[in-house]
């Protein structure tokens, strides 16, 4: 039992329980399960709280990232450009719409370095997937700008990013889709697997409804095409539209943790912090909180032996992955930062005792 565990989900729980309870029962004592009002609620919500006309609930932020590139028409013959630095589902669902993934390096705060991306572009590029990582959205406006000049769609993974803004617009209003993810440990998380895709575009909110249930238009009985199933289950659905209503309060929570790490962490010359909370261009909501550290195994190896459990996200770059065939790729700085990163414990039933043990653990280990 850690004294700092990385996640908390039996508290979590506990915190909205009646209220959870209600929603789950009631659900499934009524039986919606599939495709129901709740389902239909939680999507309008999703949809008002991130600005967008639509939003479509899937199984996962996998599965909205691959109906983006689907809607969009992308196939064998066409580039997309993304990060190494980012979970590997944000490339694999290039690979299995049978486009080409092109992948760029990051900077200084882990997101997509825009001169490179504007290196990368060539005839062949069609998308650009940026990635909001850690709940820091990247340079939009530089991003929106050189997809603007070269024609190309934008489609964010936004799965670590619901909340966050770039210059007071949310994560996921930016691109022809936004697509986000509701695993356990975002900011908004089920109870299981889930995602969404938001979009302003009619076509593709169609399209997107019709491929995570089998190509079929329910309204009509028609089959469009062969198409998947990868439906948000509706009692999923109604725990996060409970859950929905906290998010606010929970990401003030994350951001004054995160202010309280950067108090106790900042000055520690060993270790470089994220940049701290502001209300300047980007609003991050810490998803994770990322540091980089010298000496990053002895460090996670204290922290573990003082009872905080960390996560290294991630130990080896992507394209150093032999069976993902991407070695072709030479990314400086993600290969760096991949020695470098530790993700500290922090969501919102975190206590500020904890963050303050976790960071005496910290300058307990440099200071040797
Ligand atoms: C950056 C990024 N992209 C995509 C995904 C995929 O989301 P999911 O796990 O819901 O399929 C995740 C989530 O783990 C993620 O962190």
């Amino acid at each position: 039992m850690y004294k700092v565990p990385f996640v908390n989900y039996p508290e979590h729980y506990r915190r909205l329980e009646g209220e959870l309870a209600e929603a789950i029962t009631g659900t499934i004592s009524r039986g919606d399960l599939i495709m129901r009002e709740q389902l239909r609620q939680f999507e309008s919500n999703i949809a008002t709280y991130v600005g967008t006309k639509y939003a479509v609930g899937v199984n996962s932020g996998t599965d909205a990232l691959r109906f983006s590139l689907l809607a969009a028409g992308i196939g064998p013959g066409d580039e997309v450009i993304t990060v190494a630095h980012t979970f590997v589902a944000t490339v694999a669902v290039i690979v299995q719409c049978g486009a080409t993934p092109v992948l760029v390096d990051v900077g200084e705060d882990f997101n997509m370095d825009m001169e490179k991306l504007e290196q990368a572009i060539t005839p062949k590029t069609r998308v650009v997937i940026p990635v909001d990582l850690n709940g820091r959205l990247c340079d939009m406006a530089r991003l929106m700008d050189i997809a603007g000049k070269h024609g190309l769609t934008v489609i964010e993974d936004s799965a670590q990013a619901l909340g966050a803004k770039f210059d007071g617009k949310p994560a996921g209003s930016f691109g022809i889709t936004g697509c986000f993810s509701f695993y356990p440990a975002k900011t908004l998380g089920s109870f299981g697997d889930g995602g969404i895709l938001v979009t302003n575009n009619r076509e593709i909110a169609e399209k997107a409804t019709a491929l995570r249930d089998h190509g079929q238009v329910r309204a009509t009985g028609d089959i469009l095409f062969y198409g998947y199933n990868s439906r948000l289950d509706n009692v999923q659905a109604a725990i996060l539209d409970v859950k929905l209503k906290y998010l606010p309060g929970w990401i003030d929570r994350r951001r004054e943790l995160a202010a309280l790490y950067e108090e106790g962490l900042g000055s520690l010359h060993q270790v470089k912090t994220p940049p701290p909370p502001d209300e300047g261009r980007y609003f991050d909501v810490f998803t994770n909180y990322v540091i980089r550290a010298e000496k990053r195994d002895a460090l996670a190896a204290h922290l573990k032996e003082s009872g905080v459990e960390v996560l290294i996200s991630w130990p080896k770059p992507m394209h150093h992955h032999r069976a993902l065939a991407l070695g072709h790729f030479h990314l400086p700085e993600t290969e760096k930062i991949s020695n470098e990163v530790i993700s500290l414990p922090l969501y919102p039933e975190l206590s500020d005792e904890q963050v303050a043990y976790v960071i005496d653990s910290i300058h307990e280990f440099y200071r040797g």
